[in-house]
């Protein structure tokens, strides 16, 4: 098989992979009729793709924008959440937050497909900034509870690691393990590695920064640079735990972002497939019949309405679906309850000026911290050098972020500014407006992403990937790429596919 397919692929005709583009729906759509419930991104590329086929669709919406989690909150946007906190979002013009999706990876390549076919301008994402400082006060030693550049951090480890085991190699204390490869050629790469000097030490890199920064002439010249944290404090400090941050395979250093807001995506489907929204229907009841699906809503009136199709596509989240009353078979139902839906908080803060390019020279990536209910601070990867700019205060998950969402907006914002401040003494002061957000306490949502466990994942995800009569469910929850757009798409493309082969077989 293997050498039929690179004999293929030779002559140029490569099977694509799924993730890459839209399955092909030919042969004719026979005058069926989908309804697809809910209007974000997997609604939406199956509406997109099923109506180029020659399908009928309508896709019912429960708000009054299309977008799902793909939302960008700017000046004029408003949010009510569960608990009944009324905000609108005031940011000066221009300015922005993405409280849902927010970068892409490169190998997200359904996203990209969309993003390049409907011209979606995209910039770079800073995911990864040796610049930016680490914040870990739970730690030990000089280092904990002071901010810390992540490069300084990350120069120190590699260097003292890359002394101790260059010196043990070259002692030959690692002569066992090292039988059959070339000592001084791993020796040399950890030279290389850590930046050691000829006797095998490290003694800082200049790569980790200058207090007094080379120029011109003889003052400053070569300037001074910073000496290397002990190996000691490095380690007490814990702050070596975020190294890891941009080693596995959904994030990486540089990432993508559309110019203007995630929600760039979400107007460009929505462009193409608007006129089958109908916006602000909430779904009450699905049915189904041996020959088709009645959907009964109620519009944004309170009025009932009522929608009948061959096929139903569901994309609502399972936590919203399972509330709704829905014709499915026992097994189906129990499959939903297999798995939890993630607390997640986000908050936007427009700052004054943008001190942290300014002042501290960090230019996009993120401020770990481990600060409960904060997370992580993030920088903005657009605006550079602009008068003020919106960072995001805290992106945080689970019990801690459900703590900090119970409070009032006004109080989320004096909590996500007082943790700042701990990192940059320039925060409080230039702090003006805020815009908090939390999925779980988003109506039509309730909770960031699908979180799927071991048990979840083998009994109950399976289940819910096939249709159950009529009815086929998509969206990041039926994928691997839980919390990503690229999940919600591919999973609208698969099942899309699933029904086209059974409306092409019937
Ligand atoms: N995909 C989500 C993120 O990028 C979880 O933060």
């Amino acid at each position: 098989m293997s050498l039929v397919l690179s004999g293929m692929e030779a002559l140029g005709y490569g099977i694509a992979s799924a993730t890459e583009r839209p399955p092909e729906l030919t042969g004719g759509a026979k005058n069926t009729k989908i309804v697809i419930l809910g209007a974000g991104l997997a609604g939406m590329t199956a509406a997109y793709e099923l109506s180029k086929a020659g399908y009928q669709v309508q896709v019912l919406e429960a708000r009054a924008f299309a977008g799902g989690r793909c939302q960008t909150a700017r000046k004029g946007f408003k949010h009510t959440d569960l608990i009944g906190h009324e905000q609108t979002c005031d940011f000066d013009d221009g300015l922005y937050i993405n409280v849902g999706p927010w970068r892409i990876p490169y190998h997200h390549r359904s996203t990209l497909h969309y993003t390049k076919a409907f011209g979606v301008p995209l910039e770079s994402f800073v995911n990864d900034n040796d610049a930016a400082y680490v914040y870990f006060e739970k730690g030990a030693g000089p280092l904990a509870g002071k901010p810390v550049r992540k490069g300084e951090i990350a120069a120190d480890i590699r260097g003292y690691t890359a002394e101790l085991v260059a010196k043990a190699a070259s002692a030959g204390a690692l002569d066992a393990p090292l039988t059959g490869l070339d000592r001084e050629k791993f020796i040399a790469y950890l030279v290389n590695e850590g930046r050691l000097s000829k006797d095998l030490a490290y003694k800082g890199t200049e790569g980790r920064g200058f207090s007094v920064n080379p120029g011109a002439g003889v003052n400053p010249g070569p300037g001074k640079e910073l000496p290397p944290y002990a190996f000691k404090d490095v380690l007490d400090s814990g702050a070596w735990k975020v190294l890891s941050s941009v080693t596995g395979y959904e994030q990486q250093r540089t990432m993508l972002q559309p110019a203007g807001g995630m929600d760039q995506i979400a107007k460009a489907f929505e462009k193409r497939v608007g006129p089958m929204i109908r916006y602000g229907a909430v779904v009450q009841k699905i049915k189904q019949s041996p020959s088709g699906v009645t959907v009964a809503f109620k519009d944004a009136d309170g009025k009932p309405g009522e929608v009948t199709a061959d096929y139903c596509l569901c994309t609502i989240p399972l936590s919203v679906l399972k509330q709704i009353d829905l014709d499915a078979s026992a097994p189906f139902k129990a499959a939903m309850s297999g798995v939890a839906y993630a607390p997640v908080n986000k908050i936007g803060l427009q700052m004054k000026t943008r001190f942290w390019e300014e002042k501290h020279h960090i230019y996009g990536g993120h401020i770990y911290t481990d600060l409960a209910g904060i997370n992580s601070i993030s920088l903005p990867s657009t605006g550079w050098q602009g008068e003020k700019g919106v960072l995001l205060g805290y992106y945080a998950f689970g019990g801690e972020a459900a703590k900090i969402s119970a409070k009032t907006p006004a109080e989320r914002a004096a909590f996500a500014v007082a943790a700042g401040q701990k990192v940059f003494p320039e925060y409080a002061d230039n702090f003006e407006k805020a815009f908090s957000f939390s999925w779980h306490l988003a109506e039509y949502n309730l909770g960031g992403w699908a979180e799927w466990g071991e048990t979840g994942r083998k009994d109950s995800y399976p289940i819910l990937c096939e249709p159950d009569g009529r009815l086929y469910l998509a969206g990041e929850h039926l994928s691997y790429l839980g919390g990503w757009q690229a999940g919600a798409i591919e999973s609208a493309w698969q099942q899309i596919g699933k029904i086209h082969a059974r409306v092409s077989k019937a």
